[in-house]
């Protein structure tokens, strides 16, 4: 079982280049099945959510290899039309594959995903949005049987998700006809998946907004994208030096889809500078408690974010409010903030930091993929050593989390720990 040990309590000093967005590969991944000819996705994390994407590409029939940080998808013969349950139990997000199997084999058959870490997580958006466009979907004993010719409709979400937006883009441009679909999900994540639909020869508009455009039915060809950089994983170590202290850029990044959590941590006294791609942050005091931060769809609050920031929070003056709107439970990593010396009192969707004034090193786990790397921010900013366990959730996200944070100064190593040890 791997670990990382981390020695917290120095500040940090350096810069990272961010890696490509989890949230952007994984759909563009999918959206490359619906294309007759060789694609070519370029910035792809080394990332487990992603070897997962690519397990389910291959059984649908496809050619799917890395070179170097690219992956190329030859998806010119499928010849299958299902995700087994095996793939499916091992990520959500392997439900964005609905819409293109269902789009280019005509019909489609995957196991409900069901809840996760973070709660309850429903697909009926999704579905809603497919039987819009004129499929037939079956449910019987957690597995989805969906067939159908799909027409253009009109698709309006009850709530802006991202994977339901996705779901109905990438199926919308199989069908004939014009699908608009109103209250959309406007993360740039959507954005960078219009784009790569659009290199393939799809005709998408509107993404970013709240209602995206599809002409669907045009014939597709290859495409080549480069997938925009980890909004999260900015935060991630733009937090990591909120809580350590010191200086540190990351680079690579558009500062604009991460300003409303720039702004939290100039709220709380970093000194933040956005370049045209980098994002400087220098903390040379005691953070300040913030006004509430509440959870939302972009351009709101990320509740990806909450949990990094959050862990920076832990030792500021004053206390701090989250509100988490977005998913039950997404405050697991606080009973492991709390074994560090965090103050923190939960109930129900919110979360109040009392500011303490040091953490201490501690054995903590990770709970889920932010939650985990949020271990990692506080052990950082806390005396003495961190050993973090349950590395599989950080790995789904983070393709070289030590890595990057020790280019960024920090003292954290990644080891195998021993059989016998208890953590
Ligand atoms: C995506 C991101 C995830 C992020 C989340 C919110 C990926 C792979 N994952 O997840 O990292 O935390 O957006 O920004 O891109 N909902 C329903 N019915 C549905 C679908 C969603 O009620 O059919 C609800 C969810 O329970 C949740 C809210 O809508 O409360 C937002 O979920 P959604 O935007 O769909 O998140 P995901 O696409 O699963």
């Amino acid at each position: 079982m791997s670990i990382f040990r981390i020695e917290g309590g120095h500040p940090l000093s350096g810069s990272v280049r961010v890696q490509g967005a989890k949230n952007s590969v994984l759909p563009i991944l999918a959206a490359a099945f619906l294309s007759p000819e060789e694609c070519v996705i370029h910035n792809c994390p080394h990332l487990t959510d992603v070897e997962h994407t690519l397990s389910i590409l291959r059984h649908l029939g496809c050619r799917a290899e890395w070179e170097g940080d690219s992956v190329r998808v030859d998806a010119s013969a499928p010849q299958n039309a299902d995700v087994p349950d095996s793939l499916m139990g091992e990520m959500r997000s392997s439900v964005v594959f609905l819409g293109p199997i269902l789009g280019r084999m005509g019909k489609a058959e995957l196991s409900y995903p069901g809840g996760c870490e973070l709660g309850p997580r429903p697909i009926d958006l999704h579905l809603a949005a497919l039987r819009t466009l004129g499929a037939d979907i079956q449910e019987r004993s957690g597995r989805l049987s969906c067939e159908g010719r799909l027409k253009g409709g009109d698709i309006t979400l009850s709530l802006p998700s991202v994977g339901a937006t996705e779901n109905a883009m990438l199926a919308a441009v199989t069908a004939d006809g014009v699908t608009t679909i109103t209250n959309a999900a406007r993360e740039p994540e959507i954005v960078d998946l219009q784009n790569f639909l659009n290199t393939m020869g799809a005709d998408v508009h509107g993404a970013g907004s709240s209602v995206v455009t599809v002409r669907g039915g045009k014939p597709l060809h290859g495409g080549e994208h480069t997938v925009i950089a980890d909004r999260i994983v900015a935060c991630t170590y733009l937090s990591a030096v909120a809580s350590a202290g010191g200086e540190g850029e990351v680079t690579g990044v558009d500062w604009r889809q991460l300003s409303t959590v720039t702004a939290v941590l100039s709220e709380a006294g970093c000194k933040v500078e956005s370049g045209m791609d980098s994002i400087y942050i220098r903390t040379d005091k005691r953070l300040r408690a913030v006004r509430p931060i509440r959870t939302a769809p972009y351009p709101g609050f990320p509740t990806d974010a909450q949990a990094v920031v959050m862990a920076a929070l832990c030792k500021a003056q004053g206390a701090t409010v989250f509100s988490e709107n977005m998913f039950d439970s997404r405050y697991r990593h606080v009973d492991e903030l709390t074994r560090m010396g965090a103050d923190i009192r939960v109930e129900g969707k919110v979360a109040v930091v009392y500011g303490v004034e040091r953490l201490f090193g501690a054995k903590v786990k990770s709970t889920d993929l932010r939650g985990g790397a949020a271990l990692a921010v506080a052990g950082l900013g806390a005396e003495g050593e961190t050993v973090i366990s349950g590395l599989k959730h950080i790995d789904r996200g983070y393709a070289g989390l030590a890595e990057d944070l020790r280019a960024l100064g920090a003292k954290i190593r990644r080891e195998e720990e021993k059989l016998t040890e208890n953590s």
